[in-house]
């Protein structure tokens, strides 16, 4: 056969598949507008993941209530869960079943979530008692993630809507080759611990073409991440894009290989950050690409940060042993609302931060109010290509 007959084959096949498709609509299991769905929910899942062809669950348009599900895997074949209803959450966290996430999919291989919906997960008064991003909120129950991916393969998350969320609105946990694209989350700028997507112990992670507008970090890279590519992200409100913090725990696996690329930040606390525990366990983060970004206003647009310590129990007086090497920075453009517009607070152990190229920067305070500067401990950067302001003079 020809590769050209083959791949007519091939697309019928994949016409076959799709017509095949077999559709679990959570109405034919009971699910009705303004209910709890959680039965219905996990009755269509059962049908939809043990069935031999691809199956498709489907929320339809209209408003449904949800106390928890958990979506658990594996599945006989490949599955989509198109979202097109708003899914709304309890408003008290004890009402989630305790250890649960609000909504959970585990141990599944090529799952598809789709669809124009919404997941409301109904933070407020009862999830933020402050409005301190730096506090950590474990007062009574514990708050749920609005979106709990934990052992994930060969999937993708695109359309949704995470809104409000108690917690982080996405947490990803041990997955491989997943890819968000075109997705929303959304939470007041003074809302705690809502960070848009975290995660840890995770390989071949994309996020693209994703709004994120959130009171923490719109994107986490934590311990264990290898290989995350975030490109076409707008982040803000919002902490920041980051890496870390890293070192507070015995045994973090390494950060290797993170990609943040034509990215915008607006009004932002910091714009990329790589940040670590000072007096620290070890740790290893390497190869990080941060590329082709434009900021607006942010506090700070280019900072490695090792002695963070949100909480006052640390000791900053000792060293971060989490070794920073291979870091390249390259092509960013805009303003900041500190004049220090790149800091590179490097740790005084390991020999300090290494390889850190820096080219092409044009970053402005606050509209040109006044001449910027940038900040080096324990770190010589090489610089190239155009800069304002200059690199530091004596490192
Ligand atoms: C990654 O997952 C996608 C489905 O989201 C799949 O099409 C692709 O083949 C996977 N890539 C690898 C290298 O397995
Ligand atoms: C990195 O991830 C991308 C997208 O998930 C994948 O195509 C690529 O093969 C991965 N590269 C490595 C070295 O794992
Ligand atoms: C950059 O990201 C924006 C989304 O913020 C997207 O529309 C645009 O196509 C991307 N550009 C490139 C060159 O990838
Ligand atoms: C830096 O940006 C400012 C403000 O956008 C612009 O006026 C200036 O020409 C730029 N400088 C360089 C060297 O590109």
């Amino acid at each position: 056969m020809t590769s050209k007959s083959s791949l007519i084959v091939f697309a019928i096949l994949m016409f076959i598949a799709i017509v095949h498709a077999e559709v679990f609509d959570i109405t034919k299991f009971g699910a009705k507008p303004d209910a709890e769905i959680s039965k219905a929910l996990s009755d269509a899942w059962a049908a939809a993941c043990s069935a031999q062809q691809p199956g498709q669950l489907v929320i339809p348009n209209g408003r449904f209530l949800l106390n928890a599900i958990e979506f658990k895997g594996p599945c006989k074949a490949p599955i989509e869960v198109k979202i097109d209803g708003t899914v709304i959450g309890p408003e008290d966290p004890i009402t989630i079943p305790q250890g649960s996430q609000w909504i959970t999919f585990s141990y599944v291989t090529g799952l598809t979530v789709t669809g124009s919906g919404t997941l409301d997960g109904v933070g407020g008064a009862m999830s933020w008692p402050t409005d301190d991003p730096t506090t950590t909120v474990e007062k009574g129950s514990p708050l749920q993630y609005n979106l709990n991916f934990n052992f994930l393969k060969d999937s993708s998350i695109s359309g949704i809507t995470s809104k409000d969320s108690k917690n982080y609105h996405a947490n990803l946990l041990s997955c491989t080759n997943v890819t968000f694209d075109n997705f929303h989350a959304v939470a007041p700028k003074a809302s705690p611990n809502t960070v848009g997507i975290h995660i840890v112990w995770s390989k071949s992670i994309t996020i693209k073409n994703s709004v994120i507008e959130t009171g923490d970090d719109c994107i986490q890279t934590g311990d264990g991440c290898e290989n995350v590519s975030i490109e076409g992200v707008k982040c803000g409100p919002g902490r920041g894009i980051s890496v870390g913090g890293l070192g507070r725990n015995k045994n973090e696996k390494p950060v290797k290989g993170v990609f943040v690329k034509n990215c915008s930040f607006t009004s932002t606390e910091n714009g990329v950050w790589i940040k670590t525990w000072p007096h620290s366990h070890r740790g290893d983060v390497s190869d990080i690409h941060f590329e082709d970004l434009t900021m607006d206003k942010v506090d700070n647009p280019i900072i490695i940060q090792q002695d963070y310590c949100p909480h006052i129990e640390c000791k900053k007086s000792e060293p971060s042993e989490v070794k920073i090497h291979d870091v390249f920075i390259k092509n960013v453009k805009g303003t900041s609302n500190s004049p220090e517009v790149v800091k590179l607070r490097c740790s005084s152990s390991n020999n300090g931060c290494e390889n850190v190229q820096i080219s092409d920067i044009n970053l402005t305070y606050d509209g040109n109010a006044g001449p910027t500067i940038q900040e080096c401990q324990n770190v010589k950067p090489v610089y190239a290509g155009e800069l304002v302001p200059q690199g530091c003079a004596a490192a």
